[in-house]
């Protein structure tokens, strides 16, 4: 015993003073790396190499159900015999450092535990919900709020987030939309990458930086009816044009670590999906991260009628490539007898080991296991103002201006009587959303806050309505919508007719989406829609402000209210980020990165479907086409739209090809003019149509966009070049082409596009 203490001590000092300049820079490069990593694994056992692929939940906080009692002893006991790699949920300096402390001074080798939690928009200050960044299309500031993230979570003691969550997702039913970046492969690509340059930086051995999770792979958002952890059945086509892309697109940056996800795929479960993690990820796309397992996802292949017992799951999952089990424990408790019973190929183990320790030392933590565990970094960083520009700035930027007749927006800053209404205006908690585990409630800036500490000398007056959630709001089947009692409307009635402009916040609560939050229904929740109509007859002159974490029907709203501005749930400045852009103060620019159906039954809806073989025309009767007797096929408003409060015209539009080093290139060009009155911001979006090929293509695919500010009456030339990597696309066997032949050219601010171009690359 004495002997182990030593040998521990001996090599936490070694890892103390591994930490000079030179040694960090020894430390980064990969051979140095790789050649700690042998040495370390061949001084490990059986037993401590399967104990580096256990993940473990803390106590802190529960992300899945929870495990039955009496586990937590056991749990900090295994740290202390080598038995886990890494935890979950436990973060704030003092609370890492306690179990780091376990792992590194009393296990036999004294590795350091990864502690990985989702930091999935924000630690404690939070960014708008992933969907509404998407919103705002801009990469720069979506990777800056990714580095923010990283830099308060790392002051915490984080080292590994699990996000980007990359999952395209074409049904608003699912609750899980909302950490997404939507429906489009090209935007969720770039957006992948950007989150994860974010949150890993340029070095993760640098403080401020952690490690990042492209998660869940794959094709959890297919979930059959947007029912949560439901089965999917995709072809290979959609796999790889529409799926896989963004996860591409993580591995390219340099994600280090994949998550599985829970749901069946065609048949397979895909935490033991051999062709997705092994095929595809590993061998195709050369990914050196590692892979762990979703919320006990090991264990529920046996729900999934796939594995008879715990032994069965954790040799399917390993086979597969599934590296490290998060809190299913059959890794540990089995890995060991299917190795001795040569029914697992040591190798496999070797090669998890191998990844996560890689990670390790990249991060620096052997250099210095509390590297990320200063008192006071934490206390300087942690909810600091310095975040408030950059969060602030993404959040209005994430507003999407849906309807503006009559330029009822902006605001008039002076002379006005404004009336707000709605429960959501004064709520601090429902706009930090979903998934913001870690940061405390109360702590979003209110809309009624921002409007009444606005520089502007309106009259504010503000009511309630009926409450909209009665009782508490955390981890409950369903939150307690009240349907019933409708207090509050007479008073929401009377201020509403003596108001010049009614401003009307609904929406969803921050709980009624993310994990577990699947809906049948995409209306205004509760009373809402009852109260909306009410003050309608009394004024119509309503700013429909929606809070939401999905697209919601809104085909009553958009036929009655004159303006609606789409804010999502935009995190710690909330408020400012609506305020300023109800006073124009910031011209709103975002645009839809989901298309928001006319009713659910059109769901799953996306702009980049595939053309039918009867396609609709609305101008014919004829019956014996694609379409709804009782609704159009169209969304209500489509993907990439948005508008401004001043106005954009596009013209000169050009398409010409050339070739060049034995390549099709193609330039594209079109004048942008602000026609409007107003300083503004316009994204011109390119999409492409390959109208004959080996298999049916998207009527329409986004393939470039630029966002432009211009003042009224500037103009400028945008110029496009796009070359064959993205005029082709990938067939169902995986393999890329690139076919000659027409090919069809769509600019516009929108998906629905206005100016339209053919070539023929022959
Ligand atoms: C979710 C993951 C999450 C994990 C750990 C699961 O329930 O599906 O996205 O990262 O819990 O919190």
């Amino acid at each position: 015993m004495k002997k182990v203490l030593i040998y521990s001590l001996i090599l936490v000092g070694c890892f103390a003073c591994n930490s000079s300049n030179q040694d960090f820079v020894l430390n980064n490069s990969n051979t140095m790396i790789s050649e700690k990593v042998e040495a370390l694994l061949a001084k490990m056992t059986l037993e401590e190499k399967i104990g580096q692929m256990n993940q473990y939940s803390g106590f802190m906080d529960f992300t899945g159900p929870q495990p039955k009692g009496g586990q937590q002893a056991k749990k900090y006991k295994d740290i202390e015999k080598g038995l886990v790699g890494s935890m979950l949920n436990v973060h704030g300096v003092e609370n890492v450092k306690a179990v780091q402390k376990i792992a590194v001074e009393n296990s036999r080798l004294g590795i350091p535990l990864i502690f990985a939690f989702d930091i999935v928009h924000g630690y404690k200050t939070i960014s708008p919900i992933p969907l509404a960044e998407a919103a705002s299309w801009n990469l720069s500031l979506i990777k800056r709020s990714a580095e923010i993230a990283a830099e308060e979570a790392s002051a915490a003691g984080i080292n590994l987030t699990f996000a980007p969550m990359v999952d395209i997702s074409r049904d608003a039913r699912w609750g899980r939309v909302m950490e997404g970046a939507g429906e489009d492969p090209y935007l969720g690509s770039l957006i992948a990458k950007a989150r994860v340059e974010g949150f890993q930086g340029k070095d993760l051995g640098l403080p401020h930086t952690i490690a990042a999770t492209a998660k869940h792979f794959a094709a959890y958002g297919f979930a059959e009816a947007g029912r949560e952890y439901n089965t999917v059945d995709v072809g290979t086509t959609t796999l790889y044009n529409t799926i896989f892309p963004p996860f591409k697109a993580a591995v390219d940056a340099d994600v280090k670590a994949v998550m599985n996800s829970f749901n069946v795929l065609n048949g397979i479960p895909a935490t033991a999906d051999q062709f997705l993690i092994r095929d595809v990820l590993k061998k195709k796309w050369n990914f050196n991260g590692f892979v762990v397992s979703d919320w006990d996802s090991v264990g529920e292949l046996k729900n999934h009628g796939f594995a008879q017992d715990g032994r069965d799951a954790a040799k399917k999952a390993i086979i597969a490539g599934c590296d490290m089990d998060m809190e299913s424990y059959h890794f540990i408790e089995e890995l060991a007898s299917l190795v001795n019973d040569g029914e697992v190929d040591l190798q496999l183990i070797n090669d998890a080991v191998r990844r996560i320790l890689t990670l390790k030392f990249e991060l620096g933590l052997f250099d210095d296991p509390y590297k990320y565990l200063s008192k006071k970094r934490e206390k300087e960083t942690v909810y600091s103002q310095k975040f408030k520009k950059d969060i602030l700035n993404i959040a209005r930027q994430s507003i999407v201006l849906l309807k503006n007749n009559n330029q009822l927006l902006p605001l008039k800053k002076d002379h006005q009587q404004i009336a707000i209404i709605g429960d959501l205006a004064q709520d601090k908690t429902s706009a930090l959303g979903s998934w913001r585990i870690a940061s405390d409630d109360g702590k979003a800036e209110s809309l009624v806050e921002a409007m009444q500490n606005y520089p502007a000398t309106n009259s504010i007056r503000y009511a309630q309505g009926p409450k909209f959630i009665k009782g508490d709001v955390h981890f409950v089947k369903e939150l307690n919508v009240n349907t019933t009692d409708k207090s509050g409307f007479e008073e929401a009635i009377k201020i509403a007719k003596q108001a010049d402009i009614v401003i009307m916040n609904l929406g969803e609560h921050g709980f009624q989406s993310g994990e577990g939050r699947s809906r049948t229904k995409l209306g205004l929740p509760g009373l809402q829609q009852e109260l909306l109509e009410a003050v309608y007859e009394v004024n119509p002159n309503i700013v429909l402000v929606l809070q939401n974490g999905r697209p919601l029907t809104l085909t009553w709203a958009e036929q009655h209210i004159p303006a609606i501005v789409e804010a999502w749930q935009l995190g710690s400045f909330n408020g400012s980020a609506i305020a300023q852009v109800l006073y124009g103060d910031y011209n709103p620019s975002g645009k839809l990165p989901m298309s928001f159906p006319r009713s659910v039954g059109q769901l799953p809806l996306y702009y980049n479907h595939l053309p039918t073989g009867r396609p609709n025309d609305p101008s014919q009767q004829d019956v014996f086409k694609s379409f709804y007797i009782d609704q159009q096929n169209t969304p209500l408003y489509p993907f990439g739209y948005g508008l401004s409060y001043t106005q954009f015209k596009l013209s000169n539009f050009s398409v010409n090809s050339f070739s060049e080093s034995n390549e099709f290139k193609v330039s594209i060009s079109v004048e942008l003019t602000n026609t409007g009155s107003l300083f503004g911001t316009e994204t011109v979006q390119l999409y492409i149509q390959d109208p004959v090929a080996q298999i049916s293509r998207p009527i329409k695919e986004l393939k470039s966009f630029r966002q432009v500010s211009l003042n009224p009456n500037q103009k400028k030339l945008i110029n496009f070049l796009l070359s064959e990597k993205d005029l082709g696309y990938y067939l169902p066997n995986g393999d890329w082409i690139f076919e000659k032949g027409k090919f069809n050219f769509f600019i516009g601010t929108s998906s629905d596009t206005s100016l339209q171009a053919e070539l023929n690359l022959q």
